[in-house]
């Protein structure tokens, strides 16, 4: 299994298995289990997408030894907040059916997401997570908690894919020793990517499909990816990209493709951080 390294010398898979909206208990656990039996190591939940359960049942029934395995999840924002981060982290261990984390993520940056990050300072330094880092923190944003911070983030998990690159944000990071970590690696099939001329061309050189093409270049780039599916033969397929290697030539022309805009929201509207911020989850 191929990693990278964390700032604080934890090794994090650079391949793993994302399970947002899958929203469905048996769909989610048969997902997570088969991605494990196709060789997935590391696994992307969040309190927010209410399958902590789903995916627990699935690592139980898998048998995969627990020092093997890499598991996420994040601290949505009705529980930022000091006392509240550690009361949901106690949740997320207690429905995931571990007694400890190997990352925790503060899923978005609203709230008091400082009182967040102390709690979860405290948690590391006990040995109850493993790492603990942010997502969806703009370079400003992550600037400001690590100023103001004991613990740099070991990771920032922000939406990346072809048609949006993220490539200032990526050299800020790396500048700041945080690992960047995609979501959305094929922008859930927004803007045709799966139809895309130019990363199907590619493709067909090495006789791999879109979505191997676009993992394979996050991977190339030091990005960790966590692509969701809930087929069987996509998940074996989306882990089937260590065989290949795009030539230099196929990174410049898949660096043309970027528009360098969001395909989903905007972290600097106002009326995005109104609507999250009111949202009620029943967590
Ligand atoms: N931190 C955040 O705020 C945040 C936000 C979004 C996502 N995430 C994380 O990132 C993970 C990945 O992002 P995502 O789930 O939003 O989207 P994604 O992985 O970009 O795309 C998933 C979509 O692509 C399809 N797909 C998967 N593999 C395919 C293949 N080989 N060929 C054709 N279609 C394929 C899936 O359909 P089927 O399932 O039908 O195969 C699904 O519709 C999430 O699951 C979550 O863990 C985090």
């Amino acid at each position: 299994m191929q990693t990278v390294t964390l700032n604080n010398g934890v090794k994090m898979p650079i391949i793993g298995f994302g399970v947002y909206q899958i929203p469905d208990a048996e769909e989610c656990e048969n997902a997570v289990y088969e991605a494990l039996m196709a060789g997935y190591r590391l696994i992307d939940t969040a309190a927010g997408y209410l399958n902590e359960e789903a995916v627990g049942r699935a690592i139980k029934r898998s048998c995969v030894p627990r020092e093997e395995l890499f598991i996420t999840t994040k601290l949505w924002i009705q529980d930022a907040g000091y006392e509240s981060t550690k009361l949901a982290f106690s949740k997320s261990l207690k429905k995931l059916q571990l007694d400890y984390l190997d990352l925790y993520l503060i899923h978005q940056p609203f709230g008091d997401y400082y009182g967040a990050w102390r709690a979860m300072e405290e948690l590391y330094r006990e040995g109850r997570i493993k790492a603990i880092g942010v997502s969806n923190f703009l370079p400003d944003r992550l600037m400001d908690l690590i100023v103001h911070n004991e613990i740099v983030p070991a990771v920032n998990q922000v939406e990346t894919h072809p048609f949006y690159q993220q490539m200032e944000s990526a050299a800020f990071m790396k500048e700041q020793s945080v690992q960047h970590q995609s979501w959305a690696p094929f922008a859930e099939g927004r803007g045709n990517m799966f139809g895309n001329e130019v990363l199907g061309l590619i493709g067909e050189k090495y006789n791999k499909s879109v979505a191997q093409v676009v993992l394979r270049w996050l991977v190339q780039r030091e990005v960790v990816v966590i692509p969701k599916s809930v087929r069987k033969e996509r998940i074996v397929e989306n882990f089937d990209i260590f065989n290949f290697e795009l030539s230099a030539d196929d990174m410049k022309q898949i660096s043309d493709l970027d528009t360098r805009d969001s395909l989903f929201l905007s972290y600097h509207d106002p009326k995005f951080a109104k609507m999250l911020g009111t949202l009620k989850v029943d967590l």
